[in-house]
């Protein structure tokens, strides 16, 4: 039996925040959920996240993520204290139990897995994922011997200066006998630096403790701080933008780009600089994307063009010219073959295939059949300070410049609306509709000085 425990009780006080640190959002999910995930790479019979500072918050963060028992640790007295929690829960469990600390958001699924491999052949009693840090300040330093069999684990602010030159640092991530770790856990002492009982002193009461260096030593990073936060967003940025690239992505300027892990992306996809993909994001082949985009939540279907545009919970169909200078959100859904942008808004927006709306407008709470031009600075009033209300276009029909489609209103097939006009009430198909006031021409109306004639000053 395997079973795994997070620690996610602490506050996080380095990281100065009410959020609880492991909520933190690390390129679209939490880091406790970023651990979570490789935990589960491992199939734990069971899973224990240990919660305590604000932890109904932490739980509801969690809940959609299935079969997790939280254990309650209050108040947080130390990594030892929090793994006490467990002797209750996990009473008569025979087995390995993998500790994960809810902070160390890039630890990969493998390296969980070879901890655990490593630890049953050598029937330890207890495996430390340890790494060599250039800059190991703040952790825990490990001190073993050639055949990293471990003597002591020392925390940075108990070790004495010639110790904290040790630059093997203890993970937090371990793999242990629980039969053997129940009976050390209740010999933990809070006698040190912190006055906190320290997991790492369990070590001190185990038998065969080993150590496996993590092949990547960044996998260990523990966030405590902003600092650490930002460099392991620049971490996953790099891995993802990698992963895309070696699966035939094209991007100019990588570095410029960034990319959350749900999002979809196909070969011969090219990104340029400044774009920014978020959530469920899914672009598709032939597409290319930015300079200066955003998507978030959409779909972009193949051969598509987006530049300097912003596209949210959205969908666009296959070979559409999107921007530059475009907004499209609120559920819309372009067809294939469209042109949408300079400047051009769309909201709740349903736009048929072979439709043109090109320049300047606001298109919200509409549905616009195929083949529709839409003359610049056309304008739907969906709103009366009240109530939204929808506007309804039908196939081929053309809506001149500057036009104002008064919402709630029904234009029909093959209408053609006059450039200027305020239409106000529904329209039939095949209709001409001119809704403006009529031009009046005075002739000769001035002399050739300027001044109005037949003035009688
Ligand atoms: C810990 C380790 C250190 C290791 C480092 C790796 C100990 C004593 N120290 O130090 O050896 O090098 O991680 O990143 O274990 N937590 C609880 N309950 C508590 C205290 C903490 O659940 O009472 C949780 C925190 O939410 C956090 C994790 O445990 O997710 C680690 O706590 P943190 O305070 O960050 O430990 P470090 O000082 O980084
Ligand atoms: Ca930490």
């Amino acid at each position: 039996m395997l079973a795994v425990a997070i620690l996610a009780a602490g506050k996080g006080t380095r990281m100065k925040t009410d959020l609880p640190k492991v909520l933190q959002q690390l390129c679209g999910r939490s880091l406790v959920e970023r651990v979570l995930e490789a935990a589960s790479s491992v199939s734990p019979d069971r899973q224990l996240v240990i919660v305590g500072h604000k932890k109904e918050a932490v739980e509801s963060a969690l809940a959609p993520i299935p079969n997790l028992e939280f254990v309650p640790q209050i108040p947080q007295l130390g990594t030892g204290h929090a793994i006490q929690q467990l002797l209750e829960p996990l009473q008569g469990f025979t087995g390995n139990l993998v500790v994960l600390t809810g902070d160390t958001p890039l630890l990969r699924a493998e390296t969980i897995q070879n901890l655990v491999n490593v630890h049953q052949q050598r029937h330890a009693s207890a495996t430390v994922l340890t790494a060599q840090l250039p800059d190991p300040t703040g952790y825990g330093r490990v001190f073993c011997n050639q055949d990293f069999v471990i003597e002591r684990i020392i925390e940075h602010k108990d070790c004495t200066e010639s110790q904290r030159l040790n630059q093997r640092v203890s993970s937090g991530v371990y793999c242990f006998n629980w039969q053997e770790l129940a009976i050390a856990l209740p010999k933990l002492t809070n006698n040190n630096a912190q006055k906190e009982y320290y997991l790492t002193e369990v070590f001190d009461y185990l038998q065969t403790v080993i150590a496996v260096d993590a092949n990547d030593y960044e996998e260990s990073f523990g966030i405590n701080d902003r600092l650490q936060l930002a460099h392991a967003h620049q971490v996953i940025q790099t891995r993802t933008r990698e992963k895309w690239m070696r699966a035939g992505v094209t991007m100019i300027l990588p570095e410029t780009i960034t990319i959350d892990d749900t999002v979809e992306l196909a070969a011969d996809v090219i990104i340029e600089p400044q774009t920014h993909l978020r959530g469920k994001t899914k672009i598709l082949g032939g597409t290319t994307i930015g300079p200066n985009s955003f998507i978030t939540d959409s779909t972009v279907g193949s051969n598509c063009q987006v530049a300097y545009s912003v596209v949210e919970d959205s969908e666009i169909g296959a070979d559409c010219k999107i921007g530059p200078f475009a907004r499209i959100r609120g559920a819309s859904v372009v067809g294939d073959r469209c042109r949408i942008g300079n400047f051009v808004e769309l909201k709740k927006a349903n736009v048929g295939s072979q439709t043109n709306a090109a320049h300047l407008s606001y298109l919200g709470d509409v549905t616009l059949g195929t083949h529709v031009n839409v003359g610049a600075g056309t304008i739907t009033a969906n709103y009366d300070g009240f109530q939204k209300y929808q506007t309804i276009v039908g196939d081929r029909t053309k809506i001149g410049s500057n036009s104002v489609l008064v919402a709630p209103i029904r234009i029909g097939d093959n209408v053609n609306i006059g450039a200027g006009s305020v239409v106000t009430r529904d329209v039939g198909s095949d209709s001409l509709v001119i809704a403006r006031a009529t031009q009046v021409v005075k002739p000769d109306y001035y002399d050739p000085q300027g001044r109005k004639k037949n003035d009688p000053q």
